[in-house]
């Protein structure tokens, strides 16, 4: 028998054993390649054929076609086979259960000073005030000087500001942004400017060295007295209730002339008398006046066409009062079993 024929049929009886023994796609790959590749087997075999003699080539090159047919249609058939049970056993092990509940992630909620700050700058807006913005980081002149307060007064002492330098400082109260306003906006003016301010203080029930003011100034022709009073009647209603009256207590800020303090009725007894408003009936929530000349001129604005009032709120005291907060510190400590009932 021709040499190329026993070849054939080695071949044909080795790739069918081959093949039996094949247990992933990736062997079978290697099988085609080792047969059917460039250098496969029966891929030298058949380039033996040339070799031939005319008369043994028609029989020789049927049985070569039926050994690569073979090979071919074989290696199709099982590629199928292995990627089906290969798929198979991907879907099992990477199942998915939809209908497990999902984990829900922890909803957050606004702070309770942020939500004050929110409601108090939301009043205002509604009144047509915009909200303005200053550094905490603020030029002595700004937070006193150009606020007409002298050199000699306490609040400038190193034990009630902190001194970064000579000239600079943290901002001991919100005030400072009234000059940076009136520098740049012409008036008509009305803005709020909520933020932080630090003062040197010990923490206590009532005190922070951190905490936060809502500064507001207003300045036009003609403002008055009036509607600073106006103004503080209605904010202090949409934030303690209906029923709550202000009182205006004369005070004295270097920055307004006149300034008072001013207070609402006790949220807790109505205005009876209460251990939170030690028996007063009211409770001290801002500072206020109307803007001193000074400080208009001070800032290229003429006092005899302009005249202005201004406020400073204090949060904190607000939000205790909103929430039934008794101690200051509650805020700052981050206890989520607290703060979750603000939600
Ligand atoms: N800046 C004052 C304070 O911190 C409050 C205030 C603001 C008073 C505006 C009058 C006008 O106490």
């Amino acid at each position: 028998m021709n040499e190329i024929v026993q070849d054939l049929e080695r071949i044909r009886s080795q790739f069918l054993s081959d093949l039996d023994a094949l247990q992933t796609s990736k062997e079978l790959e290697d099988l085609r390649i080792a047969y059917l590749g460039k250098k496969g087997m029966l891929t030298s075999v058949l380039k033996g054929m040339g070799k031939l003699s005319k008369e043994e080539r028609p029989a020789v090159g049927k049985l070569a076609n039926e050994v690569r047919e073979l090979l071919n249609d074989r290696l199709d058939e099982v590629k199928q086979r292995l990627l089906d049970q290969e798929l198979e056993k991907q879907l099992q092990s990477e199942v998915i259960d939809v209908t497990i509940p999902g984990i829900r992630p922890p909803r957050g909620a606004a702070h309770p000073i942020e939500q004050t700050i929110d409601l108090i700058c939301r009043v205002f807006v509604g009144m047509g005030y915009t909200i303005a913005e200053g550094p905490e980081v603020e030029l002595v002149a700004n937070n006193f000087d150009r606020l007409n307060i002298p050199a000699s007064h306490p609040s400038r002492d190193e034990g009630d500001t902190f001194y970064i330098t000579d000239q600079v400082c943290l901002r001991t109260q919100t005030s400072p942004v009234q000059i940076r306003v009136l520098e740049k906006q012409e008036p008509p003016i009305r803005i709020v400017c909520p933020g932080k301010v630090y003062r040197p203080d010990t923490p206590d029930a009532t005190h922070s060295p951190i905490f936060h003011q809502i500064e507001g100034l207003v300045v036009d022709r003609g403002v008055s007295m009036s509607d600073l009073v106006g103004t503080l009647k209605l904010f202090a209603r949409e934030l303690f209730g209906e029923n709550t009256e202000i009182r205006l207590r004369p005070h004295h800020f270097p920055f307004t002339e006149p300034s008072c303090e001013v207070d609402v009725t006790c949220w807790k007894c109505g205005g009876k008398g209460c251990s939170t408003c030690k028996g007063e009936g009211f409770v001290e929530v801002l500072g206020a006046g109307m803007v001193h000349p000074k400080v208009l001129s001070g800032t290229g604005i003429d006092p005899e066409e302009f005249s202005g009032f201004a406020f400073g709120i204090g949060v904190e005291r607000t939000a205790m009062a909103r929430f039934n907060i008794d101690d200051i510190r509650n805020l700052y400590e981050n206890n989520m079993r607290f703060l979750m009932q603000f939600k």
